[in-house]
C-alpha cells in the first residue's frame, strides 16, 4: 500500500508516454545480469548510461573521420572540424543559447565551475562575497573556497529547511553589494530538490548580482531554456546526460565572457604568440586550451539527438511519474527515513533505514543486482545538516521502469530482515 492507500502499480495502464520498452533496447548494458538477477541500475545521478546510438557515433567518429581540428587542411581534419563544431552547435539549440560564442566545452561540470572561479573571479578582493546554498556539490563549494583563500573574499551559505529546500527570503537577504555571485544548483544531488531558479535569477538580476547555475543534475531530466533562465552561467556534464564521460559545457552569456581572462594557455586559445605579447582568440576557443576532447563532443550531440527524439517533456513527465511511484513504496518500508522531501523534486530518492549503514544496504542491494549510490554523494555539508554521515541513494533515469523499482523495494525488504 502506498501514502493514498492505493497498491502500487506496475502495469502499464495511464502512463505518461514514453516507449520504456523500445528504449530499454537502446542502451545494452541494461541487459546482464549481476549476481544472477536483472540489472537494476539506479545510480544515474552519478552517471547515467549511453545508448547505442552514441556508441555508434563515437566508434563512426573514430573509425572514419578522427583528426586534429581546427588548423588542419586536409579532409579529415576538415571532417573532425565540422562533427566537433556541429556537436557545439547542438549543445546551443538544445539549451537554446543565443549563440554558439555561448558553448564552452570544458572536462565538466566541475571543470566549468572550476573555470569561472578562476577567470571571472581573477579580480574578487577581501570585499567581496560570493553566495551559495547549504546543499551544494563540493563542486559548488571547493571552488570557491579556494577563490576565497586567494582573494580574501568571503563566502556566504544560504540556509535550507527541514525538507531540505532552500529559504529563498533568507537567500535573497545574503545579497548585498558586496555579492560579486551567486552560484546555484538547479537540482541537488544528494536530496534531488529542485531550486526555485526562476525566482532567485530575476531577484539577483535586480541587484545586478551574476548568477551561475550548476545544472548537472537538472540538464537530464527536464528541458533547460537558458534565455529563458536569463542566468548568466550555466555548467553540466555530458555523462549524467547519456553522453561520454571527460566532455562538459559552459554556456556564459557573451557579456561575461568577453570580459573574462583566459583560465588556461595553449594552443587553440591563441591568436598569435610572441615572446613580447601573445593576443588570445575569440569566443568561445579563448577557454579551450588543448586538443579537446573531440570524440567526447561528437558523443554528446549524439547524446543530444537522442534525447530530442524521445523529447525532453516526455522525459520530465515519465521520470515524474516513477518517482511517485518509487517514493510511495520506499515510503512504506518499515524504519525508512526519507531525506529530502521538497515539494519540488527531481528522480533522486535519498533514505536511511533505521541505524543499518548506507553501506550495508547497498552491498545487500547489489547482491540482487540493484545498483544504487551510499554515502555522503560529495554533499557533507547537507549530510552534517541532517545529522547522518551519509544515506542510500536511487536516482531515476527515462530508461528505468516500475521492474526497477519493486526490485529496488524487494532487496531493501530483504536488507531489513537481515540486519534487524
Ligand atoms: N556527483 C555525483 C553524484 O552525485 C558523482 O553521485
Amino acid at each position: 500500500m502506498n501514502a493514498t492507500g492505493q497498491i502500487p502499480d506496475s502495469s502499464n495502464s495511464a502512463r505518461p508516454a514514453l516507449d520504456n520498452d523500445r528504449i530499454r533496447g537502446d542502451f545494452p548494458i541494461l541487459h546482464q545480469s549481476i549476481n544472477g538477477c536483472p540489472l537494476a541500475y539506479l545510480d544515474n545521478a552519478a552517471s547515467s548510461q549511453r545508448p547505442r546510438q552514441v556508441l555508434d557515433a563515437i566508434q563512426h567518429y573514430y573509425c572514419h573521420d578522427h583528426s586534429n581540428v581546427h588548423r588542419g587542411v586536409h579532409t579529415l581534419s576538415h571532417r573532425a572540424t565540422e562533427a566537433y563544431e556541429g556537436a557545439r552547435e547542438k549543445v546551443r539549440k538544445f539549451i537554446n543559447a543565443r549563440s554558439v560564442t555561448e558553448i564552452v566545452f570544458t572536462r565538466g561540470t566541475t571543470d566549468a565551475i572550476n573555470l569561472v572561479a578562476d577567470s571571472l573571479g581573477r579580480d574578487f578582493s577581501a570585499d567581496d562575497e560570493i553566495l551559495i546554498s547549504h546543499m551544494e556539490h563540493h563542486s559548488n563549494i571547493v571552488p570557491w573556497q579556494l577563490l576565497c583563500e586567494k582573494t580574501g573574499a568571503q563566502l556566504k551559505v544560504a540556509p535550507i529547511n527541514r525538507q531540505g529546500e532552500l529559504l529563498l527570503d533568507d537567500c535573497l537577504a545574503l545579497m548585498s553589494d558586496k555579492t560579486r555571485l551567486v552560484a546555484i544548483a538547479h537540482v541537488s544531488n544528494a536530496l534531488g530538490t529542485i531550486n526555485p531558479v526562476e525566482r532567485l535569477i530575476p531577484a539577483a538580476r535586480d541587484r545586478n548580482i551574476p548568477v551561475l547555475v550548476d545544472g548537472a543534475q537538472a540538464i537530464p531530466h527536464q528541458a533547460i531554456d537558458v534565455q529563458a533562465l536569463d542566468c548568466d552561467f550555466y555548467a553540466f556534464s555530458s555523462h549524467k546526460m547519456c553522453g561520454p564521460t571527460g566532455i562538459g559545457v559552459l554556456y556564459g552569456k557573451q557579456q561575461w565572457l568577453e570580459r573574462m581572462p583566459p583560465y588556461q594557455g595553449g594552443g587553440d586559445m591563441i591568436l598569435s604568440v610572441s615572446f613580447e605579447q601573445t593576443l588570445y582568440n575569440e569566443l568561445p576557443y579563448r577557454f579551450e586550451a588543448g586538443t579537446p576532447n573531440i570524440a567526447g563532443a561528437i558523443g554528446l550531440g549524439a547524446a543530444i539527438d537522442y534525447l530530442d527524439t524521445i523529447g525532453m517533456a516526455s522525459i520530465a513527465a515519465y521520470e515524474a511519474d516513477l518517482l511517485t511511484y518509487a517514493t510511495s513504496a520506499i515510503s512504506e518500508l518499515p524504519g525508512i527515513r526519507l531525506i529530502g522531501t521538497a515539494a519540488e523534486k527531481a528522480g533522486v530518492i535519498s533514505f536511511n533505514v533505521d541505524d543499518i549503514h548506507p553501506h550495508d544496504l547497498g552491498t545487500v542491494l547489489d547482491h540482487q543486482g540493484v545498483a544504487i549510490r551510499t554515502g555522503h554523494h560529495c554533499a557533507m555539508p547537507v549530510m552534517e545538516f541532517f545529522g547522518i554521515p551519509g544515506t542510500a541513494r536511487a536516482s531515476l533515469a527515462f530508461y528505468n521502469n516500475r521492474q526497477d523499482i519493486d526490485q529496488l523495494v524487494e532487496g531493501l525488504k530483504l536488507a531489513i530482515r537481515m540486519f534487524q
